[in-house]
């Protein structure tokens, strides 16, 4: 039975980049209304593991469920449309189109018109600063307004369960608080997030819960409050 609190439930699941075994039984689960994050160094394997949510890589054991429904064996053009999104890392763009028109193409998969105009004045609700914007060629933004397009974009596809990969790294410290500001606004929209970071620091704040991600392995999990607490998780990851 699917747990109705339950957006996006991860159970044992293993993947390899060839016979290199990247991750090992990984147990995540997103409830309605959080936002997870992952948090872990360099090489942990946090991205794969978004990847292999979003159909872009394949397991080699376990489950992924999108509301109850398996999605382990779909292709990103199958779970985009059930309400999934990634944002990648390294935050690409279509440099030499306008603002506007990368908005835009984050609704390629949609007919609704209605909707689509309705999240595209959502995601300048998020973002106030892009509205003058608009008209701009992408490339000439700087990195922190890209990273503000790139997660509008992805609003765009109207997610209910949205994947960031890293979206504050490189980003001036003023710019990764209103980063981390939409990201609780996005959630507190109706949208569940699962926030991939370095910067455990910022993700274990806006976080309702966290999982501690080393060499493929999930070895703690708890609540942000716990995880902000616990005397290894500070050591490692909070440099205190
Ligand atoms: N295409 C690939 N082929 C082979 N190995 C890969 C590939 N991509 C990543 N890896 C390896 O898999 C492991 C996990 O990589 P991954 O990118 O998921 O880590 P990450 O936690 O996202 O790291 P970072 O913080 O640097 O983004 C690393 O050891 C990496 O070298
Ligand atoms: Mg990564």
């Amino acid at each position: 039975m699917h747990n109705a609190t339950t957006s996006l439930d991860i159970h044992n699941l293993s993947v390899s980049y060839g016979r290199v075994p990247v991750l090992t039984d990984i147990n995540i689960k997103v409830l309605r209304g959080q936002v997870v994050t992952i948090i872990g160094a360099n090489g942990a394997g946090k991205s794969t593991i978004l990847k292999t949510i979003t159909g872009l890589l394949q397991p080699t054991s376990g489950s992924i469920r999108l509301f109850g429904q398996p999605i382990e064996r779909l292709e990103p053009d199958q779970i985009v449309p059930m309400g999934l999104t990634l944002v990648p890392e390294g935050r690409r763009l279509f440099d030499v189109m306008t603002v506007q028109e990368n908005l835009e193409m984050g609704a390629y998969s949609r007919v609704d018109t209605d909707g689509i105009k309705k999240d595209f004045e959502r995601a300048l609700a998020f973002f106030p600063d892009l509205k003058e914007k608009l008209k701009s060629q992408a490339g000439s933004l700087s990195g922190g307004q890209q990273q503000m397009v790139v997660v509008a974009r992805a609003l765009m596809a109207g997610p209910k369960v949205m994947l960031l990969d890293e979206p504050t790294i490189g980003l001036a410290p003023a710019v990764v608080q209103s980063i981390a500001r939409v990201i609780s606004e996005i959630r507190d929209s109706g949208v569940d997030v699962l926030l991939v970071e370095q910067n455990a620091e910022m993700a274990i704040e806006i976080s309702d819960y966290g999982y501690v991600l080393e060499q493929g392995r999930v070895v703690l999990e708890a609540s942000a409050r716990d995880l902000a607490n616990n005397p290894s998780v500070q050591k490692a990851y909070l440099g205190i």
